[in-house]
């Protein structure tokens, strides 16, 4: 699983409207910050992607809505399924870029 083959189609697709800086390239997103985007979390100091380690990837936890600050992603609208938000998990997991 890499993020850019598997992960990236369901980030355009369901998160790139909203979020068009950080998921412009891959480079964007593996460098983006908490409060970069919107600024609702500067204090969460947290990496939106630690490759190898899902606890620690803030995406990872405002899409399964267990972030401290804020809302679920993606905001105001059904949550991803099971499986996407395993496949973006496994992503990351494997540190596949
Ligand atoms: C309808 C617009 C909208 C959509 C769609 C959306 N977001 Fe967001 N997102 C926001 C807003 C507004 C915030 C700031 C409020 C908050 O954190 O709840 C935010 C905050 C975030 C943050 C924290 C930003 C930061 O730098 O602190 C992450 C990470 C994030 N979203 C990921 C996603 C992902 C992943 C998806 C797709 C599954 C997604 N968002 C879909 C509007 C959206």
């Amino acid at each position: 699983m890499k993020i850019a083959n598997d992960a990236s189609p369901i980030l355009n697709s369901s998160c790139f409207g909203c979020h068009s800086g950080p998921f412009s390239s891959l480079e964007t997103l593996l460098n983006a910050q908490a409060g970069d985007d919107y600024s609702s979390s500067l204090n969460a100091n947290m990496p939106w992607i630690t490759l190898g380690d899902p606890a620690t990837s803030y995406m990872h936890l405002k899409i399964q809505g267990t972030a401290a600050y804020g809302t679920q992603m993606p905001r105001n609208q059904t949550p991803l399924g099971n499986s996407e938000q395993v496949i973006i998990e496994q992503c990351i997991v494997q540190g596949a870029q």
